[in-house]
């Protein structure tokens, strides 16, 4: 007991001194850093080689109005073209391993498996290959919102259909890559896919269907998850060897006023509906949807008078199915809200998400503003976050697979917002690894370069490389931040 004592003020000490600039506190020997990226925000090459049109390339160039700037990612960072730049700059990084995401239809353009597009196997073959020769790993997302669109003229993912596509599309990703790529994402940010896509109106297909589709796009996304998950298991894990994961996203809630038992009913239910939502089901020892959701919205959903609730319920052979089906558990993480009860906590008659929360999300004025008004910066919030992981999900194995900064579009190369950011956030990493003993493996940094932000278009820039969008070469030119992730990278420690 008085050696643990000892210990922890020991970390402590020398955490507060390393922060002041004594070198002592490091990254484990076995800790890995990253730079992430998706194929939409910067391969652009959206027509070329037998591509067909992902739900982002219809809905930019359909309704161009839905997007800050009416901009699209049809030529983006055009990485597509310049693998050996994009390398070179990884290289200038020094980081063990590249987040990259595969492009759906340019693999699949008829998401028929026997459709395979040679083009796409070149390329990302070229890349996987290029990155190996050059010591970075591989780490692959599956999908990263490239839906396409022929599958999204079924119903995209409220089509229970959609399983049995991605799951194909899951096989070829094995097949054609799995012998060099050995870290496997499934799906990324499934809140952000069926809540921004289904409620906000902030992520393409831009649907209403408040409350109802946004819970039957969830349910897919974790049986496709799942059926993904256990292809590999069943047929490629005694060859290749590698691990597949999930990445979800989550804030960290803060109660509004600590002491008020409502504002941490708030917080808690907050947690439970954005990031229990996805993760109960997989990672916890039960599985299934939080206890506190599944109350909630049966309830609200019977007395809305519908036949059966808006959260649908999966089988006890689905539960067994899904459950466990994650050998590390990838965590994307930007900012921290304040969580308070709303002052409605009864069901409305148009059925939504934030109904059945019933919570309202706001930030401390404390904390420093980003460019993106709902981002702020409280580096703390993924400590508190890492161990409410370990305490409720057993201390699973946690890659970080996104955390950055969001800067303005006039933003300069000299960063220096970012490099606080990404100095506190790592800082609480390390102190939720040495100090809370949280089992976190790696660390990935968002964006390896500035890129396209989705409906905000080019108006935020998140990199470390400043991209030039005037240029016809989309120029890419290291920001201050760049050399200071590659000194934490080469010293490992900040
Ligand atoms: C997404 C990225 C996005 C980033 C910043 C994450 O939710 O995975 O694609 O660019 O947030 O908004």
């Amino acid at each position: 007991m008085y050696l643990k004592l000892i210990f922890f003020l020991c970390v402590n000490v020398i955490l507060v001194f390393g922060h002041k600039g004594n070198r002592n506190i490091v990254f484990p020997d076995s800790f890995k850093f990253g730079a992430a990226t998706s194929s939409y925000q910067i391969e652009g090459a959206w027509n070329v080689s037998g591509k067909s049109e992902s739900v982002w390339d219809y809905y930019a160039h359909t309704f161009p109005e839905w997007i800050k700037d009416g901009s699209n990612g049809d030529i983006a960072c055009d990485s597509y073209n310049q693998i050996d730049v994009d390398i070179a700059n990884l290289k200038l990084l020094n980081v063990n391993f590249y987040r990259f995401s595969l492009n759906w239809p340019r693999i699949l353009p008829s998401a028929r498996i026997s459709d395979l597009n040679p083009d796409g196997l070149r390329y990302y073959n070229e890349l996987i290959n290029k990155l190996i020769d050059n010591g970075i790993e591989p780490m692959i997302t599956l999908y990263h919102w490239e839906l396409p669109q022929s599958i999204q003229d079924l119903g995209g993912w409220s089509n229970r259909l959609v399983v049995d596509y991605f799951v194909h599309f899951a096989r070829v990703a094995f097949e054609e890559f799995g012998d060099r790529v050995k870290t496997w994402i499934t799906i990324n940010e499934p809140f952000s896919i069926c809540s921004m896509s289904y409620e906000e109106q902030f992520l393409a297909p831009f649907i209403h269907s408040e409350g109802v589709g946004t819970y039957q796009c969830g349910h897919n996304l974790l049986l496709a998850h799942a059926a993904a998950y256990h292809l590999y298991q069943d047929e490629f894990r005694a060859r290749q060897g590698g691990e597949v994961g999930f990445t979800m996203e989550n804030p960290w809630h803060v109660p509004l006023d600590p002491n008020n038992p409502d504002d941490i009913i708030a917080a808690e239910r907050a947690t439970n509906f954005h990031f229990d939502w996805f993760a109960n089901p997989i990672y916890s020892k039960d599985g299934d949807y939080p206890p506190s959701m599944r109350t909630r919205i049966d309830n609200y959903s019977s007395l809305q008078g519908y036949a059966h609730s808006r959260l649908p319920t999966f089988t006890p052979e689905e539960v067994d199915y899904i459950r466990g089906t994650a050998d590390f558990l990838g965590l994307n993480h930007y900012t921290s809200h304040l969580s308070t009860l709303s002052e409605n906590q009864t069901p409305d008659d148009n059925p939504s998400y934030d109904n059945d929360l019933g919570v309202v999300l706001t930030a401390d004025p404390a904390w420093n503003q980003t460019a993106r008004d709902t981002f702020t910066v409280y580096p703390h919030g993924l400590r508190l976050l890492l161990n409410y992981i370990k305490e409720t999900y057993d201390n699973p194995k946690v890659y970080i697979t996104e955390n950055g900064y969001a800067g303005f579009q006039n933003e300069t190369l000299n960063d220096q917002e970012r490099i606080w950011y990404y100095q506190g956030y790592l800082t609480s990493v390390l102190e939720a690894i040495e100090i809370d003993e949280c089992n976190v493996q790696s660390y990935t940094a968002w964006s390896f370069m500035d890129n396209y932000e989705w409906s905000d278009g080019y108006t935020l820039r998140f990199g470390m490389f400043y991209v030039d969008f005037e240029d016809p070469k989309r120029k890419r030119t290291p920001k201050d931040s760049a050399y200071v992730y590659q000194n934490i990278i080469n010293r490992r420690y900040l």
